[in-house]
């Protein structure tokens, strides 16, 4: 039946536990918007929220019409309600260093006179990086645990997926190091005829990665702590996109917490004498509302009605948080 089962609301009373949510789709269907209603949303139910950006490029500042980069701010006069657009430019320097720190570590252990400079530049040139410390500004985050609910405004959402398949890649490729750590040191320690141990930073930095990973990867595949939204428009190209994400998302294990639909052109506010774009795009997006049903159905949580402006500053994002959670 085409009618909302499980609206976003009700979903949210279900999961009394949720802490991270995420909304996902192609680019410009909504997320920000929606990641800021969610959040609003949560702070008005007496949660201590945070809604992070961690894209490269921000766009919390221009919803909110408030500074809020590099530092958590309160935002919409919501006291429990702080949005924050994380400096990546600084992180990844700051990994940079971290990883020169560790290579001139592993050189002078190796006995090699090579500069680190060089491993440096190979090792952080490449985009993977970026999204890399994107990802560890998320679970810093995560685990510092300062707030009840957490709101992510992640990147367009291949990266997302990627950023989440990537904590089991993580996992994969330091369970390898780690072992090949271990097969060394212990035959180090068998030609050394002492019993001492050594210290060993590189594998306490792995070990430590690799708990960080897991405990990332635990609480980003718990149905009852996380959720992902995916976010479309009632147009073909978004539909498929988030099709493809979902199906992703299963296969990974990520919670799907559901779809919402926005930009539906009300239809009783369309005069029949409307101009016969109006009258075509309104056919048009009944027809994808059809699609939405037949692929989505129970997992469809809210519709959003397209406004007559965009969605920015404290009044609209209200409104947009009575759609979102009717
Ligand atoms: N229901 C809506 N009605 C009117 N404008 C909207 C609506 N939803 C989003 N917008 C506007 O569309 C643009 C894109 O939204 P945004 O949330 O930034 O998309 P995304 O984060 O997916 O790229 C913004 O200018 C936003 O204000
Ligand atoms: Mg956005």
């Amino acid at each position: 039946m085409n009618q909302i089962t499980e609206s976003m609301t009700q979903f949210m009373n279900n999961h009394p536990n949720l802490k991270y949510i995420f909304f996902g789709g192609k680019g410009g269907v909504g997320k920000t918007v929606m990641a800021g209603a969610a959040a609003l949303w949560a702070a008005k139910q007496g949660k201590k929220t945070l809604l992070a950006s961690t894209n490269p490029v921000h766009s919390l500042s221009n919803l909110f019409e408030q500074n809020v980069f590099g530092k958590p701010v309160v935002v919409c006069n919501e006291k429990l309600c702080y949005a924050f657009e994380i400096d990546t430019k600084d992180t990844i320097e700051r990994s940079k260093l971290e990883i020169k720190e560790k290579i001139n570590w592993f050189l002078k252990f190796a006995d090699l006179t090579t500069k680190a400079d060089d491993f440096v530049e190979s090792a952080t040139m490449n985009p993977a990086f970026e999204e890399s410390a994107m990802f560890e500004n998320m679970i810093d985050l995560m685990f510092k645990d300062e707030y009840d609910f957490y709101v992510f405004d992640t990147a367009p959402t291949a990266n997302a997926r990627r950023l989440l398949g990537m904590s089991k890649v993580y996992s994969l490729w330091v369970e390898k190091m780690l072992k090949s750590r271990e097969e060394a040191k212990s035959l180090r320690e068998l030609l050394s005829y002492t019993k001492k141990k050594e210290a060993d930073p590189l594998m306490d930095y792995l070990l430590n990665f690799k708990d960080r990973m897991s405990k990332a990867q635990g609480l980003l595949t718990n149905n009852e702590l996380t959720a992902f939204f995916f976010v479309t428009l009632p147009e073909s190209l978004p539909i498929a996109v988030i099709t493809r994400f979902i199906n992703w998302f299963y296969d990974f294990g990520i919670p799907v917490g559901g779809v919402v639909v926005n930009g539906i052109i009300q239809k009783n506010q369309v005069a029949e004498n409307a101009p016969e774009f109006v009258l075509n795009r309104v056919a048009m997006q009944e027809e994808h509302m059809e699609e939405i049903w037949k692929i989505f159905g129970n997992n469809v949580r809210a519709i959003i009605p397209l406004f007559e402006t965009e969605v920015k500053g404290a009044k609209m994002l209200n409104r947009l948080v009575d759609y979102l959670f009717v």
